[in-house]
């Protein structure tokens, strides 16, 4: 249901705006192996990071979202393969394993989360990392009712709602954006299911790896209670 071709269609030219850190701090740790991206989508960092010269692989569930990264300058030259990158579906062994954009929590239970960091050591070479960035969720924490609706925009001929509800028990987020226009009603709905840095770490703990790095954002800021998001690097 998600990731489905509208959403692609948006997808292929949304930017976040620190897609050049994110892709330098990447860089580095690939070195002179090659990289996969679990959740590679419509390319955002998958590109610029192949068009450093270094050779990264893809997986994505989605064929409407590869679709559109064929349509990109370079996307024709990555191996993409279709499949569950909880299964981490391919042959070789990388220097750099990663999954950005909350994309790990788009496996909806503890297990396949579990199965992913299994997987991933799994493929990694002996001095290889697994780099994860995803949400810190203590501002779900804070929402009235566990849920929120957030007008995005508001035109004359159309309205963008932004409709999440957080089940605390289950860690599960759903969420869709959804477009009310004369043309009628139109869903992007997304289902997460997040973990605290800490149950990540016990995760790759459990797969044999470690934490190597944490830090607030791709600039390599500092990880504190203010932080958003983190960027979690994981090794032997
Ligand atoms: C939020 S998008 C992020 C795309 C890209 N990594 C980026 O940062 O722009 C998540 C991507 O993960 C893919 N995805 C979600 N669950 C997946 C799964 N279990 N196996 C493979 N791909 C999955 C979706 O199809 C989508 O392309």
């Amino acid at each position: 249901m998600s990731f489905g071709v509208d959403y692609a269609r948006m997808d292929r030219d949304f930017q976040r705006g620190d897609e050049m850190a994110a892709v330098a701090f990447l860089e580095q740790l690939a070195g002179s192996g090659s990289a996969l991206e679990l959740g590679i989508g419509t390319g955002r960092i998958a590109l610029p990071l192949a068009a450093r010269g270094i050779r990264v692989d893809g997986i994505d569930l989605s064929q409407a979202m590869v679709d559109q990264l064929r349509t990109k300058p370079g996307g024709d030259q990555l191996s993409v393969t279709i499949g569950d990158f909880a299964d981490v579906p391919v042959s070789d062994a990388y220097r750099l394993i990663y999954v950005v954009f909350n994309s790990l929590f788009n496996l909806l239970t503890q297990e396949d989360q579990v199965r992913c960091f299994e997987n991933v050591a799994a493929h990694l070479t002996s001095d290889g990392t697994f780099v994860v960035e995803a949400l810190v969720p203590a501002f779900l924490y804070q929402l009235r009712n566990n849920q929120y609706v957030e007008a995005e925009t508001i035109e004359v001929d159309a309205v963008r709602l932004d409709v999440l509800r957080h089940d605390p028990a289950t860690q599960m987020i759903e969420e869709s954006h959804v477009l009310l226009s004369e043309a009628g009603v139109r869903l992007n709905p997304v289902a997460q299911r997040y973990s605290w840095p800490s149950e990540l770490d016990l995760m790759a703990r459990i797969a044999g790896l470690r934490l190597k790095q944490r830090w607030g954002g791709w600039h390599q800021e500092p990880f504190n209670s203010n932080s958003r998001l983190h960027v979690s690097v994981y090794g032997r």
